[in-house]
């Protein structure tokens, strides 16, 4: 059965370009987590999160997550909060290879505060410090992946690289 390669980690890591790039590669098709739920819902992340509130978000992403955790071949980018709920987790590692994107702290500032209002869950004067402290919250989620690549300092080419290599070895393992 073709496994699923599903992205994992923190908002602004890069998780839906390098997800894009990395199927573009490999011949497979991509598959974003936020995106099928707007198409869905027929509304943005950010609406579904204003008008419902985050406990219906939940619910979406995690009906996602099972029915993607279905599907072989495809290449998935979850949304950074995907995986805090373990039945996530579960599914999409049932038949998927979990690679986890990390950055700097300072980096994912940088990028969330360019994309501003699009991340429901970060209020408009976050600071440097409440990202370090999400970051930390949430890392031993994070730690279900078996690669970790930062993407900090490097191009889109060389973080997919990086995972194509990790994945070769992996599988001669
Ligand atoms: C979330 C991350 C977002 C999106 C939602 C919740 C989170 O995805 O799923 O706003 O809990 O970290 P990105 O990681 O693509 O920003």
């Amino acid at each position: 059965m073709g496994k699923n390669l599903v992205l994992i980690g923190f908002m602004g890591t890069g998780k839906s370009t390098i997800g894009l790039r990395l199927a573009q590669r490999l011949g497979m098709e991509f598959v974003d987590m936020d995106r099928e739920i707007e198409a869905l819902n027929g509304m943005s992340v950010a609406d579904l999160f204003k008008h419902y509130g985050e406990v219906r978000f939940r619910s979406e992403e995690r009906l996602m997550a099972k029915k993607l955790g279905q599907r072989e071949h495809i290449v998935i980018a979850t949304g950074g909060g995907t995986v805090i709920t373990e039945e996530n987790t579960a599914a999409l590692s049932e038949n998927g290879i979990l690679i986890c994107l990390d950055a700097h702290p300072e980096d994912i500032f940088a990028r969330v505060n360019r994309k501003k209002g699009t991340r429901p869950l970060l209020k408009n004067d976050i600071s440097l410090n409440d990202i370090k402290r999400l970051l930390q919250e949430r890392e031993e989620c994070y730690q279900c992946a078996c690669i970790r690549v930062n993407t900090s300092d490097k191009d889109f080419d060389m973080v997919v690289n990086e995972i194509i290599q990790a994945l070769a070895i992996n599988s001669s393992d």
